[in-house]
Formats: structure tokens, sequence, C-alpha cells
């Protein structure tokens, strides 16, 4: 059997023109634009790039974005002074402080300084907790953009076993939680865990986001199984591949997606989503 592709592409197009139709009723409606603050701390390249990406699409769909630049040598009080003018600036409905920071920044400090109701990226401690108790709150965009790719293939997530591999802030802890609450049986895995080839072999849906280059072989996937690949790792040969062994993996899989165009257009689709919720959650306070 071969695996369907899950076109994470063509799955985000379609959210982009409905979020732009939605956008300029909203700019219609209250007579200015949804706004996204965008903070990138130094230089790496990777970030440069997501972050040129995430405002080429805020533009297309018609959110205005106030980006700044700090030097790589910005100290924490730099970074804090930045994100308290982007809290107080009307004009800017969701703040997307890009990550990693360099080091010497708390990362965690900074994140919780973004005013939760602007929390764009759903990385706020109160927001975490809003996702952990089953309350409405901002959804970390890469997880909801999986979820969308999980439900376009038509399978149940009630009841299903789903199997999460990573256990970061931003993708792992978020997904389990998502998975949780279309009642799926989940497990989550991570660098610790015994016998990862068994386990994964359980899933009726696994999620990869380890990071580390085609690291889950396409021998471990239950036949049948939807595999959304979050990983897009680079190889020693400069070529990019996801967490999880495509080629193999996809002879015995369901639905799998493709790494680039799976995942990655879909996380950039959720965060204007979640921008023109800030803009509407500002306009009817
Ligand atoms: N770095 C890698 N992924 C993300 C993301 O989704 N949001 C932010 N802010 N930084 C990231």
């Amino acid at each position: 059997m071969t695996a369907q592709i899950i076109d994470g592409k063509a799955i985000a197009k379609e959210c982009r023109k409905a979020l732009k139709g939605r956008v300029k009723e909203f700019s219609e409606q209250y007579g200015h634009a949804p706004g996204l603050g965008v903070i990138l701390v130094g230089e790496d390249p990777a970030s440069a790039v997501y972050v040129r990406n995430k405002e080429k699409a805020c533009a297309r769909a018609g959110i205005a974005s106030f980006h700044h630049d700090l030097p790589i040598t910005a100290t924490q009080e730099q970074v804090a002074k930045i994100i308290d003018e982007m809290n107080a600036d009307s004009r800017v409905h969701g703040i997307l402080l890009q990550l990693p920071l360099p080091k010497g920044l708390d990362e965690q400090a900074m994140l919780a300084r973004i005013h939760p109701d602007k929390d764009a990226d759903g990385f706020h401690p109160i927001n975490a907790g809003y996702l952990a108790v089953g309350k409405d709150g901002y959804v970390p965009c890469t997880p909801k953009g999986v979820m969308t790719l999980i439900a376009s293939t038509g399978q149940p997530i009630e009841g299903a076993h789903a199997v999460v591999i990573g256990r970061s802030n931003i993708v792992g802890k978020p997904q389990a939680q998502l998975l949780l609450q279309k009642n799926a049986t989940v497990t989550i895995c991570h660098s610790r865990t015994k016998n990862l080839a068994e386990v994964v072999g359980l899933g009726d849906i696994v999620v990869a986001a380890v990071g580390r280059p085609e690291m889950v072989k396409g021998e471990w996937i239950k036949k049948g199984a939807v595999v959304i690949d979050v990983g897009i790792n680079r190889r020693d040969d400069g070529t990019l591949c996801g967490d999880v062994e495509f080629e193999t993996a996809k002879e015995r899989a369901g639905w799998i997606t493709p790494v680039p165009g799976g995942v990655g257009p879909m996380t950039i689709a959720m965060l204007l989503e979640n921008t023109l919720e800030g803009a509407i959650r500002a306009a009817t306070r």
C-alpha cells in the first residue's frame, strides 16, 4: 500500500483564502486591519527566513505587520522594552517573539511578558494552562495546524491511539493536549523512551516532532496509520528531510505529510488565524 500524501501546501492555501475574506470583513467593520508585531533577536538565518515568510503571508492576507529587529547582543531589558511597547500598541493584536532567542536571554521570562491577550503563538503560561484545562485560549500554531491536517484525512481521532514523539512546549506538549481533547489515547515519547519502535508501532496517528533527520523509521509505522512529520532538517548533502524516513514510511502509512510542503505552511496559516482572533478579541472586548 502506498500512502496518500497530505498536501499541507494546498490545505494551507485554502485556510489562507478563507482567512483573507474574514480579515477583509473585519477591516471593513472596524476600520483597521489586524496587526502582528514581530520581534527578531539576533541573526539566526533560519529564523530570519521564517520571520520573512510570516510577514509576507500577513501582507497577502491583509494583516499589518510591525517588525522589530534587535542585535544578538540585546539585553533582557531591551527585549522586554519592545514587548512592553507592543503590549501597549493598539495597532498590534498579536505578538510573535521568534525563537530560539540568543543564549543568555531568558526565553520563558520573555514569553511570559507578552500580554496573554496578544499571545499569537500561544506560548504564554496562561494560554498553555487554558489548553491543559480545556478552556478557550490561544493554541500554538504548529499543533493547531497538525489537527487540521489530521482532520483532512477523515480518519477518526476519538478512540485512536495517537503517538506524539517529542515533548517541547512549542509542539509535543500542546499537540498531546489537543489530541487528548479529541478523545485520542495519547502516548508521548521522548529521548528516554524505551522500545521507541514498538511504541510508535501502536500509533493509529503518529506526530513526529523531534528535530532529528529521519529518526522515525518507516518499518516502525503501523499499516494504514496517519503520519504527520513536523521535522524540517537538513541532511549532510544540504537537502531537506523530516523526522520520518519518508520513502519507507509511505509504503506502510495510510496518509503521510511530505517535507517540505506538509506542516510548515500550516503553521503560518494558523499564525494569521490567531492574529485575527486577537484583533477580534480587542475589538469586541
Ligand atoms: N521557532 C520555531 N517555531 C516557532 C514558532 O512557532 N513560533 C516562534 N515564535 N518561534 C518559533
